[in-house]
C-alpha cells in the first residue's frame, strides 16, 4: 500500500467480521450461513448470504422442495454442480456452473430448487436482497444469466466476474449483467490470479470504488486477505462489513477468491418471518394468511 493510500481517510474500515456458521435449510441441505436471521439493519439492503458446498450428496440431495417467498429478491450463483429451478410462473431453469439466477419474489413466488446430480460437487451462494415497500407487492419475475453472458474483466492480475452493478476496480469501470434495480446492488466475484506467483504474504493490492453511503460486504471463500490499514487477516469463510465512506482497499494472497457485495440501503423497517420479509408485522400475518389460503401467488 502506498503512503498516499495509507493516509487516505477515504479508505473504508472494517466494522465487523463474521464467521459463517453451519446451518441446515430446505430438505436437510447442509450449508454455511454467512449472515441472516436477525439484526439485519446493518446489512441493509441485504437480508441473508448462504454458501453451500459439498462433495457428499447426502449434504445436498434433499434440495429445496416447493416453498414460498414474498417481499424481496433471491440471487443464486452456482460455482459447481447442477440445480433445477421450477416456479409457479412455469419457469424451469437449469443452473449450471457459473450461472446466476436473479428472482424477484415481489408479492409472491412458490418455487423449488433441486439438485440434478446424484454425485459430485455442488457449490455456490444464495444472496437475499430486500425490496423497498413500493416494490414488495409487485409481480414476481425471474432472470437467468448463463455463465457466458456475465461480463468478465482482467484488471492488473485479478479476474473479475461482474454479476451486478457499476463499480470501479483499480479505477477501471466494471459493469455487471444486472442493473437498474432500486437498491443498486453491486455483486462481483473476484479471483486473484495465481499466475502472479505471490508469496504467502498478502501482496496483491487492489481497490474497489463503491458509491458513497452504500453498504459494502466482502466475503472470502478461498485464501485470505486484509482490508484497508487493518492488520487483521480475514480467512476463507469470513465476511467483513465495511464502513460507509470511501473505497475498498484489499491486499490478497494468490488464488484468493472473494465476493464483493454492495448496495444502497433502503432505510425502512425490516420484519422477517422465514421466507417472508415485509415492513410490518401485519404484512407478515397477511403473507402467512395468503399462503395458507392459496392466495400468495396469482392463479
Ligand atoms: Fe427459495
Amino acid at each position: 500500500m502506498t503512503e498516499a493510500n495509507m493516509n487516505n481517510s477515504k479508505v473504508r474500515k472494517i466494522e465487523e467480521v463474521l464467521v459463517a456458521q453451519s446451518a441446515s435449510d430446505g430438505d436437510g441441505v447442509r450449508l454455511k450461513r454467512v449472515f441472516g436471521g436477525g439484526n439485519l439493519a446493518r446489512f441493509d439492503p441485504f437480508l441473508m448470504l448462504d454458501e453451500f458446498g459439498s462433495n457428499d450428496p447426502g449434504d445436498y440431495i434433499g434440495g429445496f422442495p416447493s416453498h414460498p417467498h414474498r417481499g424481496f429478491e433471491t440471487v443464486t450463483y452456482m460455482l459447481e454442480g447442477h440445480m433445477e429451478h421450477r416456479d409457479h410462473m412455469g419457469n424451469v431453469g437449469q443452473l449450471m456452473a457459473g450461472d446466476v439466477q436473479w428472482m424477484k419474489a415481489g408479492a409472491g413466488v412458490i418455487h423449488s430448487e433441486m439438485p440434478k446430480q446424484e454425485e459430485g460437487r455442488m457449490r455456490g451462494f444464495q444472496l437475499w436482497v430486500n425490496l423497498p415497500a413500493r416494490e414488495k407487492m409487485t409481480p414476481a419475475s425471474y432472470t437467468e444469466l448463463a455463465a457466458a453472458s456475465i461480463p468478465r474483466y482482467e484488471i492488473d492480475g485479478i479476474h473479475v466476474k461482474a454479476i451486478a452493478g457499476e463499480l470501479r476496480v483499480n479505477d477501471h469501470a466494471v459493469t455487471g449483467a444486472i442493473s437498474g434495480l432500486a437498491t443498486e446492488p453491486g455483486y462481483l466475484d473476484i479471483t486473484v490470479n495465481p499466475a502472479d506467483q505471490l508469496s504467502k504474504e498478502l501482496s496483491k493490492e487492489f481497490s474497489v470504488g463503491v458509491p458513497e453511503g452504500h453498504t459494502a460486504l466482502i466475503y472470502v471463500y478461498e485464501g485470505e486477505l486484509r482490508i484497508g490499514t487493518d492488520a487483521y487477516q480475514i480467512k476463507a469463510g469470513s465476511l467483513a462489513r465495511l464502513s460507509l465512506t470511501g473505497d475498498l482497499v484489499i491486499q490478497a494472497g494468490a488464488k484468493t477468491r472473494l465476493l464483493i457485495i454492495t448496495g444502497k440501503p433502503i432505510g425502512e423497517p425490516i420484519v422477517q418471518r422465514g421466507p417472508f420479509v415485509m415492513n410490518t408485522a401485519e404484512e407478515i400475518h397477511q403473507a402467512i394468511r395468503d399462503y395458507t389460503e392459496g392466495k400468495l401467488v396469482a392463479a
